[in-house]
């Protein structure tokens, strides 16, 4: 059986992920895909409740700590849900992933990217996503989305220039990675961000 692709989405709190998922499961389904969605820190079981923790404004944690809760949520991750889905040849999207770990624990609590490597080497392997969606947006605007949704967990609670790290740290990666980060202008109008979705989409569509 064809193995499925492996989509990651990423950007700062407020960047409009959540708002494009729905689209992208439409144009991926609309191609007669077997569809998996799923989230980080999250996913599974084990991975839900180390999320109820790491979002959690009321339990402060070492900056090492909340990384190797991420990295440990994203290892049960991969082994119940990642990797047999893919096996399975459903294409699995996954609300963030391991790029979050280097712009949130790297870039945002100033973690050396050197030890997020190991982990990531050590949780992972080789295995990268097929195509990163980055939606990028100035830190003043994803904040303004981010106050006006819901009451914030432990890192929307953060100050704006924690989330000035969060997005130069993305915005290395995407440089660093150009075949498989695909950067998307989410400031401009949702209509305008969805034909900039469904245009990355078809080339990995047309590589099938
Ligand atoms: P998020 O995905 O934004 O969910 P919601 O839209 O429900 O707020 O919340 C997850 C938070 O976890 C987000 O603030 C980023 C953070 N995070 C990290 O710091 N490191 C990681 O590796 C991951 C996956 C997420």
């Amino acid at each position: 059986m064809t193995q499925g692709k492996f989509i990651t989405l990423e950007g700062i709190d407020g960047a409009g992920k959540s708002t494009q998922l729905a689209w992208i499961i439409e144009l991926l389904q609309r191609a007669g895909l077997q569809t998996v969605v799923t989230r980080e820190p999250g996913g599974t079981l084990l991975g839900e409740q180390l999320r109820a923790l790491l979002l959690d404004k009321s339990i402060a944690m070492h900056a090492e700590t909340e990384a190797l809760l991420m990295f440990a949520a994203r290892r049960e991750h991969l082994d119940k849900v990642i990797l047999p889905s893919l096996a399975q040849g459903q294409w699995v999207i996954s609300d963030r992933f391991t790029d979050a770990s280097f712009a949130y624990q790297g870039g945002g609590r100033g973690l050396d990217s050197e030890k997020l490597a190991i982990l990531e080497h050590w949780t992972q392997g080789t295995l990268q996503p097929d195509l990163t969606l980055y939606f990028d947006v100035p830190v003043d605007v994803g904040q303004q989305r981010v106050s006006q949704i819901k009451v914030s967990d432990r890192f929307e609670q953060e100050q704006t220039d924690f989330f000035q790290r969060v997005r130069a740290a993305y915005l290395t990666r995407a440089k660093q990675f150009p075949d498989r980060i695909k950067q998307i202008d989410s400031s401009q109008s949702l209509s305008e961000v969805k034909i900039a979705v469904e245009q990355v989409l078809q080339h990995l569509l047309h590589d099938e």
